[in-house]
């Protein structure tokens, strides 16, 4: 949540934090503002999109500045409330993101100081916190300040007596150098700055790094100078782009064929019948285990329920699926159990106080996850990286598509481990497993029939999903993404569950969209379908393309390919990504960033 951005170099600052700014805004879009030291510093923020801010600055030449794009947490959304905020004396900008738990009692002893507030943020005691000890070295005045702090943070400040010089700070919430030739930048994430370069140094907590246009520093917290690895990202620019399409979520629905393909790459390899993984997860999954609980949040959590399927079909092993925030306190562990965390972006608080409480207690802990040197990778024995690319749309698509491909992997490579599996049967599987990429196209190309059935659902107050066995958690994905992106309500229910309750909400006014596949549930939805038409409400069936049957039940029918019953959920997820997508379309809604969301939720 919030996106913060720091460039120091040879270019107009303005031109790049407002760039940076637009790659980041999916952190955040309640308000933003940026900080640029023209001489002086200068500072413009609006509430609303960064072309709100765009539209004030004028042309400035200013080569060293801060940029901050918010989700509000303390204080409402105002421009008061919006980042850079300054010291008193208005020399000096921070920007952060996280959340200063003490903030209240800081004030107060700030205020007894002289120090003049204004805003209602926890985010401006930081910039009275340096200013009170700031004697010219912005390094030093942050050391002192973070020692006062209490909560989570990544800071980015400047100081208009020091300029050409950024300093960054972090704890539980991410930072990241980007190293450039004669340019360097701070910022929550990668892509903010993948424009300029693809070189970057990810920073651990407690680490304070100072950047000028032609040097790094980094210090830990006994303000030791470390030695920092730079490593090499190998997304590509164009991956975080619109490349033609309306939104980022549509590019990211049409990523999947190749996504997919990635979520294989290196793993699997049918010649030799084996699946890969890194050295410390290969070591996790040889490991003694008695149990499974996967911890996650949102899309991520229900990638985690389809796994839970997945392994007990394939293994021995139980699994528990457990949400986040609520495993941190209420989750059973031990010694023997292997927690695997979901989190696409690696940076979700819950899913890290989930991760950091399984370590605490003994648990072995590996995370899936698509950003490398996350802090969730850093924490974790060890990660399995979902290649995705990068998603920059709120709603998750690819990675939960990506994700599924490498639980399915875990739950083969166990089986493998386990010899629940043969050689001929990992053969079969790896062998559908490649075809996956083609159902998806073969979905894409069907989009023409999805939109009819948009049209139907557009005006809809309520919208339920209903599916049996692995179709269940699809059936919440899918009644997720709808509500998330179009706000019209949905519900995800396993179908056997309408009868106990959600019934009576059913009329003909409740659209309800069954996923059906031809498996041993296939009788049961069918049933299931029969009693919710007898209560008038209109079907909408997920079917396979071999299903003569269905037409008879539904009133209409969307269809998708299978070879084989190889993860028929991955283009059954398709068909319900396009299906949120384009009623969203229709309504008009701002898809890539959905009021009230934010793409990363590093608050608990
Ligand atoms: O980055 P994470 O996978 O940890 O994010 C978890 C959820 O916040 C996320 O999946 C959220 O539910 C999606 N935006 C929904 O589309």
């Amino acid at each position: 949540m919030c996106g913060i951005i720091g460039y120091v170099g040879f270019r107009e600052a303005r031109t790049v934090l407002l760039e940076s700014l637009k790659r980041l805004d999916y952190r955040g879009y309640d308000s933003a503002g940026v900080a640029i030291i023209d001489k002086n510093l200068k500072v413009y923020k609006e509430i609303g999109e960064i072309a709100n801010v765009e539209k004030k600055i004028p042309q400035l030449k200013g080569t060293t500045g801060v940029g901050h794009t918010r989700w509000a947490t303390h204080g409402g959304v105002t421009k008061e409330n919006a980042h850079p905020h300054l010291s008193c004396d208005k020399k000096i900008a921070i920007v952060h993101n996280g959340i200063i738990e003490n903030y209240t009692k800081l004030k107060e002893d700030l205020k007894k100081k002289g120090h003049r507030f204004v805003s209602q943020t926890d985010s401006e005691v930081i910039a009275h916190l340096i200013d009170d000890v700031y004697k010219g070295n912005l390094e030093e005045a942050i050391f002192a300040a973070i020692k006062k702090i209490k909560g989570s943070y990544a800071i980015v400040a400047v100081s208009q007596d020091e300029p050409g010089k950024i300093v960054g700070v972090r704890n539980e919430s991410p930072l990241v150098i980007g190293v450039g030739d004669s340019e360097n930048f701070l910022a929550s994430d990668i892509t903010a700055f993948l424009k300029y370069t693809d070189r970057v140094m990810f920073l651990n907590d407690g680490e304070l790094c100072v950047i000028t246009a032609n040097s790094i520093k980094v210090l830990n917290t006994n303000k030791k100078q470390i030695k920092k690895k730079e490593e090499l990202i190998t997304w590509d620019f164009t991956d975080a782009e619109k490349s033609g399409f309306p939104h980022f979520m549509l590019k990211e629905i049409y990523d999947q064929p190749d996504s997919i393909h990635h979520a294989l790459r290196g793993r699997i390899s049918e010649m030799e019948e084996t699946i890969t993984f890194p050295e410390p997860v290969e070591k996790l999954l040889k490991s003694e285990i008695n149990s499974i609980h996967i911890v996650a949040c949102g899309t991520s959590f229900y990638a985690g329920l389809v796994g839970k399927y997945l392994i007990e079909q394939h293994t021995n092993i139980p699994v528990f699926t457990e949400i986040a925030s609520e495993y941190r306190y209420f989750g059973t562990r031990n010694e023997s159990s292997l927690v695997i965390a979901i989190t696409q972006s690696g940076e979700t608080a819950d899913t890290l106080a989930a991760l950091r409480e399984a370590q605490l207690s003994g648990s072995k802990t590996l995370v899936i996850t698509n950003v490398i040197g996350s802090t969730a990778t850093r924490i974790a024995d060890g990660y399995i990286l979902q290649q995705s690319g990068p998603e920059i749309g709120v709603a998750a698509t690819k990675t939960f598509t990506s994700q599924i491909m490498v639980l399915f992997l875990i739950a083969l490579k166990i089986a493998l481990l386990q010899k629940k599996l043969g050689s001929d049967e990992l053969y079969n599987y790896l062998f559908h497993l490649k075809a996956l990429p083609r159902h998806v196209r073969d979905v894409l190309e069907r989009s023409n029939d999805i939109i009819a059935i948009a049209k139907q659902l557009k005006d809809a107050k309520s919208v339920f999903f209903i599916g049996r066995g692995i179709n269940y958690p699809l059936s919440l994905e899918g009644a997720l993404k709808l509500k998330e992106i179009s706000y019209i309500h949905a519900e995800g229910f396993a179908a056997g569950e309408l009868k106990h309750g959600p019934f009576a909400l059913l009329t003909k006014d409740t659209p309800v969209v069954a996923i059906v596949t031809q498996d041993e549930t296939y009788e049961k939805i069918l049933a299931n379908i029969g009693e919710i038409k007898a209560r008038g409400s209109p079907v909408i069936a997920i079917a396979e393309d071999k299903d003569t049957e269905i037409e008879n039940h539904a009133d209409f029918v969307l269809r998708f390919p299978v070879s084989s019953h190889v993860l028929p959920c991955i283009p059954i997820t398709v068909v319900l990504q396009l299906l949120a997508y384009h009623v969203a379309d229709l309504r008009k809604c701002p898809i890539d960033k959905p009021r009230n969301l934010a793409k990363s939720v590093t608050v608990e």
